[in-house]
């Protein structure tokens, strides 16, 4: 049984677009906040378009915080809404330090930070520092100058192979398909160097050993910390150093094949952690002037979490996304593995873990999980939601997850727009199912995501989203939406939840069972079948129906005690 609602909460907000008019003051000093926070991440072109282009924007994002403050969310992510060309919807930049038309201006920048204080919610920023875009005025400078020169020193120019240069300098692929190399014409339209990229060639790969990139990225930096900003989310933290001599690799479509980052001469450098020691240290200085926290959550996508746990020592990032659960199949054994190595190697970091099931480069956790039938999948997104939301540390949600949206696997190629459908003609990674535009109300495109008689959204909303409306949830006590609020509404007030430890318990297979400080007790039932409940009584809180004394197929569920353990 669901509980709803919760001893302690508010009043239901009548509206979704009411303004809360009782804020949560931003506590101050406010140390450690991110420790054990729910960060939501807000993919803007998708979420809320304001002005009618069919593109999500920042004033649209701004009309839907107290949506996001009544979901019970620390904080959001903003995906990059920076000057781009849009090769790769943003995380390719040409100006860091301003605002893409498309969504918006400095001004609603400058707004969306007061709200979110006035609503006590943290903004995160993603910052692409590993590479830029082809667009972005360093790199039209270091096409119009020579091999050698200083303008070329910011990225990785190399001579070809080959008797005339014809082949790449070494074979390292592209995550997203293709070469990772791209020949330039010199300024006399000869055939000149080649430049690394290991993503599209409109993403040049940054060279962060010229000290220029550094200092440019301090600035870009204090930039936005001195708008307003809490933190940055970071885009491959893992990469900005690549083997000095930039070697061949023994496998060098190893990147392509896993659309991961495991070429071992491309990624991982050690010193890409002085990098983040240093972005530590910036953070800490205007911590040091007000008390409050920044932070500093990184996309360190590594081989193993002792690999990981590097990225959160006390003096580098705060946060890495824990991309190993994201990754676990549905399976107890899987999941109990990963959890298991995440909270021994992250926690002997002193830092929490920062578990994430979905993010807006993953297939949905409703379509991930599926099994034959389409229904097991949204019970099972559910279940594994409430499992991350009991585990110890931080968590980020993507949008939609809260609505139960599923993948929509089905799109025409015409209107597919992920490069990596373009660089490989392939839909296999494509990320575009999980970028569909939010449906917020009605029954039909664009469901509220646009105003009335504006473009079509820039990715078509599938009819059956009309039973995914946040309109829709909200009215439904037994939605996904209510679910996830009141997991979080129980953060925050259940001392056992968020950070501190976990004690597992003897389970049958395909059951998991683990307590929280002792008072509340969280299983799942990974299997096609029921199992018995690890204890007698109503659950506190379950992701579907839980009769007593049974934990059905697909179901995780709370159990709590006061001040007796299990
Ligand atoms: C990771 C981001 O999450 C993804 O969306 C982007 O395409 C690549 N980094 C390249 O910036």
């Amino acid at each position: 049984m669901l509980r709803s609602p919760l001893p302690g909460d508010p009043p239901p907000p009548p509206g979704l677009g009411l303004l809360i008019t009782a804020p949560d003051a931003p506590a101050t000093p406010d140390h450690g906040w991110w420790r054990d926070a729910v960060i939501y991440q807000v993919y803007v072109r998708s979420f809320q378009d304001s002005d009618g282009d069919g593109i999500g924007d920042l004033a649209g994002v701004r009309t839907r915080l107290p949506y996001l403050k009544r979901l019970g969310v620390d904080g959001v992510w903003l995906n990059p809404f920076y000057v781009s060309p849009q090769h790769d919807h943003g995380y390719d930049v040409a100006d860091y330090c301003a605002v893409d038309p498309l969504y918006g201006t400095l001004d609603d920048f400058d707004d969306l930070v007061e709200d979110c204080r006035l609503l006590g919610l943290k903004l995160i920023l993603d910052i692409v520092p590993n590479h830029c875009s082809s667009e972005h005025p360093w790199f039209r400078a270091a096409l119009a100058g020579a091999p050698g020169s200083p303008e070329r020193a910011p990225f990785h120019f190399a001579d070809g192979r080959g008797e005339h240069g014809e082949l790449p300098p070494n074979n390292w692929r592209a995550m997203f398909g293709g070469p990772a190399w791209s020949r330039v014409r010199e300024s006399d339209g000869s055939w000149g160097q080649w430049y690394l990229h290991l993503f599209t060639p409109e993403q040049p790969d940054l060279n962060w050993r010229d000290p220029a990139v550094a200092a440019e990225f301090e600035r870009v930096l204090r930039f936005w910390l001195d708008r307003g900003a809490d933190g940055f989310r970071i885009d491959v933290a893992a990469g900005l150093y690549k083997h000095p001599e930039l070697p061949d690799s023994p496998d060098p479509e190893a990147d392509e094949r896993t659309r991961d980052s495991v070429n071992p001469l491309a990624w991982n450098q050690p010193e890409v952690h002085d990098v983040w020691r240093h972005w530590r240290a910036i953070c800490e200085e205007y911590t040091a002037r007000d008390g409050r926290d920044r932070l500093l959550v990184g996309e360190a996508s590594v081989p193993t979490p002792a690999e990981q746990a590097a990225y959160v020592r006390p003096d580098e990032l705060h946060q890495a996304f824990f991309f190993h659960l994201l990754h676990a199949p549905w399976d107890a054994a899987h999941f109990h593995r990963v959890i298991d190595e995440a909270v021994q190697d992250i926690a002997a970091t002193g830092s929490t873990v920062t578990w994430v099931l979905n993010n807006h480069d993953q297939v949905r956790t409703t379509t991930r999980f599926a099994a034959a039938d389409e229904l097991s999948g949204g019970v099972r997104a559910r279940a594994a939601a409430l499992l991350m939301l009991a585990l110890p540390g931080a968590a980020y949600l993507y949008q939609g997850e809260e609505l139960g949206l599923p993948e929509v696997d089905d799109l025409p190629d015409h209107l597919i727009t992920d490069p990596i459908f373009q660089r490989t003609g392939s839909r296999v990674g494509i990320r575009d199912g999980c970028r569909i535009p939010l449906p917020w109300s009605g029954l039909e495109s664009p469901f509220g995501f646009s105003p009335a008689g504006a473009k079509e959204p820039w990715l078509p909303q599938p009819a059956h989203f009309a039973a995914h409306t946040a309109e829709r949830v909200l009215a439904d006590t037994g939605s996904a939406w209510h679910l996830y609020r009141d997991a979080l509404h129980l953060r925050r007030v259940l001392p056992q939840l968020g950070e501190g430890t976990l004690r597992w318990l003897d389970t049958p297979p395909g059951v998991l069972a683990f307590v929280r400080g002792e008072g509340l007790l969280c299983a799942v039932n990974f299997g096609d079948g029921p199992a018995l409940a690890p204890v007698d009584g109503e659950p506190l809180l379950a992701s579907g129906p839980c009769p007593p004394g049974i934990l059905p197929a697909g179901t995780t569920a709370w159990w709590a005690r006061d001040g007796r353990s299990f």
